[in-house]
């Protein structure tokens, strides 16, 4: 679906991007790991043709992106950072007028619903808050059925219920079918929603895997456990995959001793910490 080669791109005359190859598979959610300033939203203008002086080989949906004419949009569906929205007309106006740029769309009032905006169709954008600029600004990406959509920090700013839904939708564009970059500095949204993610970091890929693969081959996962002995609560610590030589733990196990067991599993930050040296948060 998303082929890149050799990518170099700069912002300046020093090289920011440089010898970047990745590829994204048909159906995955892709997720671009990073912290602020890594190069995620460069990235995400450059596959989305908003940067087109690059060098190298990128390709969507089988099209050179810089030569892309106006019908690669057809097919594709951005959510940018920052929204871009007509703040004088209404939600409703706003998503008819971007509607009629496109040769098909999706049922408007069942997208407005789909993210709770029912109720606020009719007000102008300038009186929306900004998680609901937000979630407007994300079902103005998908009004047009793409088959591929693009969201840049689509959860942030939201509270944890309209966040959910969000995600929610995400998850039920990748049952239809559909490939999804998404870019965030959210470790939580990248482990429950991507497939991979690629850490990225001052405008380089450092790895690129599955979450799980990445949590479950580093660091190791560790058991905390706190037990009575002696009428004293004592806490010890062993590696998951050590438990069965661990003494203590069987004896408290046995004598029924144990007051709490918690496992820690590393988090994509730690991973993140290991492999790039930098923290996302
Ligand atoms: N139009 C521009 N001109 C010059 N430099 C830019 C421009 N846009 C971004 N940059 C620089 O490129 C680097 C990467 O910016 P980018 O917006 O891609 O980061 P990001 O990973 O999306 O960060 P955030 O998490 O804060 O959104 C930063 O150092 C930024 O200052
Ligand atoms: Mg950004």
């Amino acid at each position: 679906m998303i082929k890149v080669n050799d990518l170099e791109f700069s912002y300046t005359k020093n090289p920011y991007m440089k010898d970047l190859s990745f590829e994204v598979n048909d159906g995955e959610i892709f997720g671009f790991l990073g912290p602020s300033g890594a190069g995620k939203s460069t990235l995400q203008k450059i596959l989305t043709g908003v940067l087109s002086n690059y060098k190298g080989s990128v390709v969507v949906n089988n099209t050179e992106v810089k030569q892309a004419k106006a019908n690669f949009y057809e097919n594709i569906g951005v959510d940018f950072e920052f929204p871009s929205l007509y703040e004088k007309l209404t939600a409703l106006e706003n998503l008819k007028f971007f509607a009629s740029l496109y040769s098909r769309t999706q049922d408007i009032s069942k997208l407005i619903e789909s993210v709770g905006l029912q109720f606020d169709a009719n007000k102008k954008v300038m009186d929306y808050s900004k998680g609901m600029k937000s979630r407007l600004n994300f079902i103005k990406a998908l009004l047009h059925n793409p088959q591929i959509i693009f969201l840049d920090e689509p959860t942030s700013g939201l509270d944890p219920t309209n966040a959910k839904i969000i995600k929610d939708i995400i998850l039920q564009e990748k049952a239809k079918g559909k490939t999804i970059i998404l870019t965030t500095h959210n470790m939580y949204d990248a482990t429950e929603l991507c497939d991979r993610v690629a850490f990225i970091v001052d405008g380089k890929i450092r790895i690129i895997d599955t979450p799980r693969n990445l949590i479950m081959s580093r660091k190791k996962a560790i058991i905390e456990y706190s037990y009575f002995d002696n009428d004293k609560e004592l806490t010890s610590k062993i590696a998951l995959n050590e438990t069965g030589s661990d003494n203590t733990l069987r004896k408290a196990i046995s004598n029924n001793q144990i007051t709490s067991i918690h496992s820690s599993e590393p988090s994509l930050n730690d991973i993140f910490i290991e492999v790039t040296g930098r923290t996302l948060e």
